[in-house]
């Protein structure tokens, strides 16, 4: 298929290209290379450079790119900083993500997969999480997610549009090409391997005192590779849908943190620090219906592997993608 894929050069984008392109699909990617790097652009692609906010631009690129479906990865998604700067993620998220749709329409491409989070759900009255809880975000990413669930329902009944929501776990992992280098870095793994790599004196621990075993928030940390196979058993399917895609194990930041140490064979220093605002304390995936619905199953189920594919990116990569 000849996919288009906006933020292709971010983190979990520039991975999902890399292996639809070894499946032999042909790729143009759309970036603003406000998150993503160059370097992280597969040779094999084309690129488009532009921003959704370009209404026009994003049209033509589009529409030269003939294809027959879009994969939506580009995105602001730092739950602390929408925190603070809400407009940033309605205006790109929600109006980049409306732009995106009407270029659609006007293109006639009738499939969109898109990068949706657990963040859509909040607090959960739960977990696992399954896909009939229901959807109360408690910051404004999760809400802006959220806002473009809402919209595809009506792309979908109007324009006939199908699409696959996957909302995302937590990220994590890398090929041997290709990994997570954000400019600044503000999640978890990324910045325990900064500290064994001794680029950074120490990690922040933010809450000892959630109402979990060890004190620390849990997360289903779920293998990019694993990820990426979703994306393309999604692009396969007819109707549209919403999936949870998480592994279904909870691990805590504590454990997340000796599990670096174990892989790395290095000390992590820790310095513990109060909550950051928005933070749940434990979100856990169910994803029995995407594996009941295209059959996809991880294949990365310990944190230990999934940390060791980053370590092993990290040190080939000291200094991410270098720019
Ligand atoms: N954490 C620390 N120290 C750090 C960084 C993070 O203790 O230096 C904690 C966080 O408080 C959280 C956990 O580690 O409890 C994981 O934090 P991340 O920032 O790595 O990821 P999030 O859980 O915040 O992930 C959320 C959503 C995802 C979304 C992602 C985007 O759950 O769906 O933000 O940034 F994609």
């Amino acid at each position: 298929m000849r996919i288009f894929v906006t933020g292709g050069a971010g983190y979990i984008g520039s991975i999902c290209v890399e292996q639809m392109l070894n499946a032999g699909h042909q790729i143009t990617v759309f970036d603003n290379f406000s998150e993503g790097h160059r370097a992280a652009i597969d040779p094999r692609a084309w690129l488009e450079e532009g921003d959704l906010l370009d209404a026009q631009r994003l049209k033509d690129a589009l529409a030269a790119s003939q294809s027959d479906a879009v994969m939506h990865f580009a995105a602001n998604a730092l739950v602390g900083e929408s925190m603070v700067n809400p407009t940033k993620y309605f205006r790109n998220n929600v109006t980049g993500g409306m732009h995106l749709l009407e270029a659609m329409v006007s293109c006639g491409v009738k499939k969109i997969v898109f990068s949706s989070t657990c963040a859509t759900f909040g607090t959960p009255e739960r977990v696992p999480i399954d896909e009939t809880l229901p959807q109360k975000p408690i910051n404004p990413y999760g809400e802006s997610k959220l806002i473009f669930e809402q919209m595809l329902r009506w792309y979908d009944v109007i324009h006939g549009i199908k699409h696959v929501a996957l909302r995302y776990f937590n990220a994590a992992g890398a090929t041997e090409r290709f990994g997570e280098d954000h400019r600044i870095e503000t999640h978890l793994i990324p910045n325990i391997l900064k500290v064994a790599l001794g680029q950074k004196e120490s990690v922040s621990i933010f809450g000892t005192d959630y109402p979990t075993p060890d004190g620390t928030c849990i997360r289903d940390y779920i293998h990019i590779l694993d990820l990426a196979q979703a994306h393309m058993l999604a692009l396969g399917s007819k109707e549209s849908a919403k999936y949870n895609l998480g592994t279904g194990g909870g691990t805590s930041v504590r454990e997340v943190i000796a599990a670096c140490e174990k892989v790395t064979g290095r000390p992590i220093r820790v310095v513990e620090e109060p909550r950051r605002p928005g933070d749940p304390a434990r979100l856990i995936a169910a994803s029995d219906r995407i594996h009941a619905e295209l059959g996809w199953k991880p294949q990365f189920e310990s944190i230990d592997a999934i940390i060791s594919s980053a370590w092993a990116w990290h040190l080939k990569h000291p200094t991410g993608y270098g720019d």
